[in-house]
């Protein structure tokens, strides 16, 4: 495997940018393919044989362009297919886990929210994080629908402030001082978090930590791309690329693909 192969990218649609942005802006001297399945969004919802198939028919279209390590931006992907994907293809995955530890570990209310699909809140992976970290309070809270609303461009819209109003007061009136977000669309809607709770509640999401994972399991492989030829960043989704285009900012490279 050559280190100048791109980093393979998924997520179940747009969300998993939010993951690519701090791994660009930590190594941006590496190539990088995401892979948008915006057309099976939302993952939240399917069980985990559905959720296992898509993101192995991910991984093969990544590793069919050469990628020489997979990030899977889903925090539902990794906590209900990370596990099966390691197990079946020899190339080293990065998976996205809530950042309950950090949260847990500095909370001074003993109580925490976190905001996570369906899928993710009921997983083994979750509910072993949870046990680790009994010694918190952890309020759970299904984001129903606000994939969906997100994949449709719709971040700031009257539903949005609804939905999240509905989720996070319980949170407030729990005492809750760290919110996680559980899911990698989540950082796109801290804006509007934050008009809803309060300034002293802290809002934690795993992009940088999971950015500097893969910078080291890199290093650890000795795949860092160490050479000159100009870097590319490519983008593909299955649906229509403007919301994908909007989110990210720019246009270039980002193409319709069927898959
Ligand atoms: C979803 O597709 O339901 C959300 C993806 C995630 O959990 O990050």
């Amino acid at each position: 495997m050559s280190s100048n192969n791109p980093i393979g990218i998924f997520d179940s649609g747009i969300g998993g940018t939010s993951i690519w942005k701090e791994i660009h802006q930590l190594l941006p001297g590496e190539n990088t393919i995401y892979l948008a399945d915006s057309k099976n969004a939302p993952y939240g919802q399917k069980s985990k044989e559905e959720i296992i198939a898509l993101s192995c028919k991910n991984t093969e279209l990544l590793l069919a362009q050469n990628c020489k390590l997979i990030v899977v931006a889903c925090n539902t992907a990794t906590t209900n297919a990370i596990k099966e994907l390691r197990a079946k293809y020899d190339v080293p995955f990065i998976g996205i886990e809530p950042a309950i530890k950090p949260a847990a570990n500095q909370s001074k209310t003993a109580t925490i929210g976190i905001l996570a699909t369906k899928g993710t809140l009921n997983s083994e992976l979750f509910s072993r994080a949870v046990q680790t970290h009994h010694y918190v309070k952890i309020i759970e809270q299904i984001g129903h629908g606000l994939v969906p609303l997100i994949e449709e461009g719709k971040i700031v819209s009257a539903e949005m402030t609804a939905l999240l109003e509905e989720y996070l007061k319980p949170m407030v009136d729990a005492n809750i001082d760290y919110l996680v977000l559980g899911c990698t669309h989540y950082p796109y809607l801290i804006p509007q978090i934050k008009k809803i709770i309060p300034d002293h509640i802290q809002i934690i999401d795993s992009g940088q930590a999971v950015a500097k994972q893969t910078q080291n399991v890199l290093k650890k492989n000795n795949l860092l791309n160490s050479s000159d030829e100009t870097k590319k960043q490519i983008f593909y989704t299955n649906s229509d690329s403007k919301v994908l285009k909007d989110i990210l900012g720019f246009t270039e490279n980002v193409y319709e693909k069927e898959f």
